[in-house]
C-alpha cells in the first residue's frame, strides 16, 4: 500500500511557566486538587505579544530541519488550531509567508483537540493521492488567551504550545497504517467559545458575560472521552491487524491523566509506553500530540520500525485515533 510517512517533527513551547500555586494566589483552588484532578502541575503561557502564528513558524523551522526537506519542496500546510490569530486569514496562510514558502495551498481547519489527527489524515489523503508529495501538518493553541482567568474550573487546565510535522510519501514498511476521525455535534455544547462568531457577534453584552472565554461541562466531557478514546483506539489497532501489546509509544490527548490511564487499560497497553506530557504543559488542545510526539523522537523513544498509537478528544465533539510504524 502506499503510505504516507512522518519525516521530520518539531515543537515550540514559550518560555513563561504559570505553576499550580500561582492560582492559588487568587482563585479558589489548590494544586491538591488540580494535580489530584487532572495531573497537572504547570504549564507554559506566551508573552501578550506573542500570537499563534509566531509559534507554528518556530514549530515548523524544526520540523523542516529535521525532515531533511527544503522548505521548496513543501506542496501544502495545514495547520489546525481552535485559537488562531484571526478568524481570517488563516494562521497558515500568514506562516506560508513567513517561511516564504511557494504559492502552495494553505488553510486552517477547526476540530478543537483532534485537529493534529484530522490534520494528518487530510495531508495523509493528498499524498496517497499523488496530489501532494510533501506537506507540513501544524497544530498549535494559545488557550490563555481565551480561558477566562476568573473561571477556576477551566482556566487552571488549558496551556500553550506548537508541535509540527513533515509528511511526504513512503512505499516502505514505515508510515500511516490506519486512522479513524469522528464527530458528534450533537455534544457541541459541552465545549464551546460561545461569541466572536457569526451566532454571537462581539457586543458589550457578550463581553460583560464572559462570553468570549471557553466554557467546559467538565465532568459530563470526561465521561465522553473515556469512553470514545478507548473505543477509537481499539478500532485503530484491529484494521491494521495489531493489538496493544505492539504498540512501543502512546501519545493520547492529554486532558486528564485518568483519562489516559483509562484509554491504555481499555487498547491493553501498558501504562508504561504512555507517553505524559499533562504534568508539565497542560491541555494544549491540538497542539498536544505533536509537541508529545516531538519531545518523544527526540528523547529517542520512538525508533524505526516502533509502532506509535496517537488517539485525541475533543470540542465538536471530534474524536479520532491514527496508528504508524516509524
Ligand atoms: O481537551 C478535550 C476535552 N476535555 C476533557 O477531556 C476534559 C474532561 N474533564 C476533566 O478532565 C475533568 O472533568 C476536570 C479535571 C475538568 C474536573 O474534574 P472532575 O473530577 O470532573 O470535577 P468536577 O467538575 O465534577 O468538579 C468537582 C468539584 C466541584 O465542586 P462541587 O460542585 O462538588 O462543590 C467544582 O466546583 O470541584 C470544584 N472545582 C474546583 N475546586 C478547586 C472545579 N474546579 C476547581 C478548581 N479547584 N480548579
Amino acid at each position: 500500500m502506499f503510505k504516507a510517512k512522518i519525516y521530520g517533527t518539531g515543537a515550540y513551547l514559550p518560555e513563561r511557566i504559570i505553576t499550580n500555586r500561582d492560582f492559588e494566589k487568587y482563585l479558589d483552588t489548590s494544586d491538591e486538587w488540580i494535580t489530584e484532578r487532572s495531573g497537572i502541575k504547570e504549564r507554559r503561557w506566551v508573552r501578550d505579544d506573542q500570537a499563534t502564528s509566531d509559534m507554528v513558524l518556530e514549530a515548523s523551522k524544526r520540523a523542516i530541519e529535521s525532515s531533511g526537506i527544503l522548505p521548496e519542496k513543501i506542496d501544502m500546510l495545514i495547520v489546525a488550531t481552535i485559537s488562531p490569530d484571526h478568524l481570517f486569514p488563516s494562521t497558515a496562510c500568514i506562516v506560508q509567508n513567513k517561511l516564504n514558502l511557494r504559492h502552495i495551498p494553505a488553510f486552517d481547519i477547526s476540530a478543537a483537540c483532534t485537529g493534529f489527527i484530522y490534520a494528518m489524515e487530510i495531508a495523509r489523503n493528498f499524498i496517497a493521492n499523488k496530489t501532494a508529495k510533501y506537506i507540513l501538518v501544524a497544530a498549535a493553541e494559545i488557550l490563555s488567551k481565551i480561558a477566562d482567568k476568573e473561571d477556576r474550573s477551566t482556566v487552571v487546565l488549558f496551556g500553550d504550545g506548537a508541535g509540527a510535522v513533515l509528511l511526504g510519501p513512503s512505499e516502505g514498511k514505515s508510515g500511516i497504517m490506519a486512522t479513524r476521525i469522528y464527530s458528534d455535534g450533537n455534544l457541541a455544547k459541552l465545549l464551546e467559545l460561545p461569541a466572536g462568531g457569526s451566532r454571537n457577534p462581539p457586543t458589550e453584552e457578550t463581553v460583560k458575560k464572559r462570553m468570549h472565554y471557553l466554557k467546559m461541562q467538565g465532568n459530563e466531557t470526561y465521561k465522553h472521552a473515556v469512553t470514545k478514546m478507548g473505543n477509537v483506539a481499539v478500532e485503530v489497532l484491529k484494521i491494521a491487524g495489531l493489538t496493544g501489546k505492539d504498540v512501543k509509544v502512546f501519545i493520547p490527548h492529554q486532558a486528564n491523566y485518568r483519562i489516559m490511564e483509562s484509554t491504555a487499560v481499555r487498547a491493553g497497553i501498558d501504562i508504561e509506553k504512555v507517553y505524559i506530557t499533562i504534568h508539565k504543559y497542560g491541555n494544549m488542545s491540538a497542539a498536544t500530540i505533536p509537541v508529545a510526539l516531538d519531545e518523544a523522537v527526540r528523547e529517542g523513544k520512538i525508533n524505526p520500525g516502533d509502532v506509535v498509537l496517537l488517539d485525541a478528544f475533543g470540542g465538536g465533539l471530534t474524536w479520532g485515533a491514527t496508528v504508524l510504524r516509524w
